[in-house]
């Protein structure tokens, strides 16, 4: 089948190079001309396991195609996805300025009928808004072509994108529309052989979906934070407790661990959309309220400890850390708790030395060349002159570190892990002071 993704970010790129892939012909189309002209020099803008072979290889068969004219695009296929960004705006409403520019972009160019699939995460009656402006725009010119609008949001992770797309627990259709579901279906069809994967739903009910799955997630998160808080008060400790929690099927091992916050680009805004949707129509979404207020206390948890360590006093100090991206597996700094640390290290005085395996280059973009900001090409350089080690993303390569290296090159023996990576006790015997997240022992130094 021809398709048109529109975005070639984290969704929209890897949507349509495992499109590609299962043998559609695909155009991606990007308002980003360096986005596109690197994508036509091989270059992949992002990094995500897995995602630079795919589009190599159906880019060199000519079953991947890249453009900024976006007449090309809407010209190639039936089937538009719309894969662009919906970033909070000031109160926190998902901004879809983005999403009904391309909108008004396939109405201006579109002769025949097309399938307009929102990929994007958008507030439920999104795709009302896309119909009306398509209409809109048709009604200028004076045309009047068939058209649908369809939900179909994106459950991928980062990290694991590649493999989420090929194989998705799900995919959710909204749309009333027979005929739609059949063109979803064909779409699809690589991705049902084992089992169908396929569940429709009306429109509104896929839109909430999305933000129902993500406000999950995150409620899982700052639950456990929650919890953690109160094992270090209590002198229990958190990874016992998930442990214990985890056993019971109703609850189960995943998402519970305890740690510095979630950020990335999905959670925070996604949590922070539905409570403006909520009180758009005067619903308190209270727990949802809170999910948000504990992750934020959360991401400056390991700021305060590192403070109280050194009674308030961090001018002069260097802080080595292990970890700049959100999560693993990804370059992605959005959110990524590193910053709320290095920007409130920073402004007490203190210098950062990090090393992060994949999101450096990001971090300079960010924060470009600063004094008090020293990226170095390995996690033991980072140690150098450093006192004190935070762990921020739990990357493999800090899994199983040497802690007798640590502790001969930091200046202070000490260990604060964002993660609960290790075990205390293991630690604390190479003679490093160790302060994990709910480990049964907050910072009273
Ligand atoms: N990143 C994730 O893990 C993830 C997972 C599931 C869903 N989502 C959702 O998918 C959407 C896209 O997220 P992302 O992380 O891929 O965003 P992104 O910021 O990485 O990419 C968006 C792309 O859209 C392009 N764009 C903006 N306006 C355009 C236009 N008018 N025409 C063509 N291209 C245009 C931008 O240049 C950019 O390349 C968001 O709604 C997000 O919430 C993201």
């Amino acid at each position: 089948m021809k398709v048109t993704v529109f975005g070639v970010g984290y969704v929209g790129l890897v949507q349509a190079a495992v499109l590609a892939d299962f043998g559609h012909d695909v155009v991606c189309v990007d308002v980003d001309s360096d986005k596109i002209n690197d994508l036509k020099n091989g270059i992949i803008p992002i990094y995500e396991p897995g995602l630079t072979s795919i589009v190599e290889r159906n880019y060199g068969e000519g079953r991947l195609g890249f453009t900024t004219d976006a007449a090309e695009g809407v010209r190639h296929a039936e089937i538009q996805f719309i894969a662009v960004g919906t970033p909070p705006d000031e109160d926190g409403a998902a901004d879809l300025k983005y999403v009904l520019a391309v909108a008004s972009t396939i109405a201006t160019h579109m002769t025949s009928k097309k399938i307009i699939v929102d990929k994007s995460t958008v507030p439920v009656g999104t795709a009302d808004k896309v119909l009306s402006q398509v209409s809109e725009v048709l009604a200028t010119r004076g045309e009047a072509i068939e058209h649908y609008v369809v939900s179909n949001p994106e459950f991928l992770k980062e990290g694991a994108a590649v493999n989420d797309c090929m194989r998705p627990d799900r995919i959710i259709i909204g749309t009333a529309s027979e005929y739609v579901k059949a063109q979803m279906r064909e779409l699809y069809a690589p991705c049902n052989r084992n089992h169908d994967r396929m569940i429709f739903m009306d429109v509104r009910s896929a839109e909430l979906t999305k933000y129902a799955a993500n406000c999950m997630l995150a409620t899982k998160i700052s639950f456990m934070n929650e919890i953690s808080r109160l094992a270090e008060y209590l002198g229990a400790d958190i990874e016992n407790v998930r442990r214990g929690i985890g056993s019971d099927e109703r609850i189960g091992y995943h998402f519970i661990y305890a740690g510095c916050g979630y950020g990335g680009s999905c959670f925070p805004k996604d949590v922070q959309a539905l409570v403006h949707t909520a009180n758009s129509i005067n619903y308190d979404a209270q727990l949802l309220k809170s999910v948000e207020a504990v992750n934020y206390r959360q991401k400056e948890v390991l700021f305060d400890r590192i403070s109280r360590y050194f009674a308030g006093d961090l001018s002069g100090k260097t802080i080595a850390l292990w970890g700049l991206s959100f999560k693993p597996k990804t370059d992605d700094m959005r959110e990524a708790t590193s910053r709320v640390l290095m920007e409130s290290l920073w402004e007490q005085g203190a210098k950062v030395r990090a090393y992060d395996p994949e999101a450096m280059e990001e971090t300079q973009r960010i924060y470009g060349c600063r004094e008090d900001l020293e990226l170095v090409g390995t996690k033991e350089s980072a140690l150098q002159g450093a006192d004190a080690l935070v762990i921020c993303t739990e990357w493999k390569a800090f899994w199983a570190p040497d802690f007798d290296q640590i502790k001969g090159t930091l200046r202070q023996p000490v260990i604060f892990d964002g993660r609960n990576l290790y075990d205390p006790q293991q630690v604390e015997r190479h003679g490093l002071a160790y302060y994990g997240i709910g480990r049964g022992r907050s910072v009273s130094a």
